[in-house]
């Protein structure tokens, strides 16, 4: 869990450093050279207000995806629909949620587990993958909890060394409820990650 977190930490950490903190550096550039070009100053200002604009919004983003607001009192599948539903309309992904085989309720703590796995995969389907569909899929066995996130994108050789954060932040929260990662994908392929759980037998802390 504390690897988990110090990864989350690093992804935090980078998007502010990588995004906000570019966006407000350009800003800062056009202001300089607004304020020595009075000239410039109507081009400048509105490209400025453009960019502030951006950078209010990509720390909305990362304090939405920080908290994760939905998953206090509404059930796993409620909280995965409105997160797809946020994703659909800023991507423009087609997403099919399927879930009829999920009947059992999710310990809290896997609820977000799951949560989180499925965000950090639609991210790397939306930053790698170039796709236009994505299936979720939820189900469940009487011993077992299987989640499946699968984009019809250009794929990826998954035996190549990897850098990131993501996928390693994906097993690394799924074994903390031994949960078992498989990760299909190739060049031209799409990708295909799978999720199993073991069934959780303990009827306490459940939502
Ligand atoms: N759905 C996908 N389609 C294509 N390539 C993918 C997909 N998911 C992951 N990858 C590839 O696997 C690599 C590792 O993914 P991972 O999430 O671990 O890191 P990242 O997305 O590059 O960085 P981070 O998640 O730390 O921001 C990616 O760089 C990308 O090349
Ligand atoms: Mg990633």
């Amino acid at each position: 869990v504390i690897v988990a977190q110090e990864r989350e930490r690093e992804v935090i950490g980078r998007e502010l450093h990588d995004n906000v903190n570019q966006v407000l550096t350009t800003i800062k550039l056009y202001l300089e050279m607004a304020m020595n070009n009075p000239a410039d100053r109507e081009k400048l200002i509105p490209k400025s207000i453009h960019h502030l604009v951006e950078s209010i919004n990509e720390i909305r983003n990362l304090s939405r995806d920080l908290s994760a607001p939905t998953l206090g009192t509404r059930s796993l599948i409620d909280s995965l629909t409105a997160l797809l539903e946020m994703v659909r309309s800023s991507s423009g992904l087609y997403i099919l949620f399927q879930h009829q085989l999920y009947y059992r309720p999710t310990p809290k703590d896997q609820k977000l587990a799951i949560y989180r796995i499925v965000q950090e995969q639609l991210n790397n389907v939306i930053k790698h993958a170039n796709a236009t569909e994505v299936l979720v899929c939820i189900a469940q066995t009487e011993d077992n909890t299987q989640v499946i996130i699968k984009d019809n994108g250009h794929g990826f050789d998954p035996s190549e060394s990897r850098t990131g954060i993501g996928l390693n932040n994906i097993i690394s929260r799924a074994k903390v409820f031994d949960g078992e990662v498989k990760i299909e994908s190739g060049p031209g392929k799409g990708c295909s990650v799978t999720i199993d759980f073991p069934a959780v037998l303990e009827k306490e802390d459940l939502s």
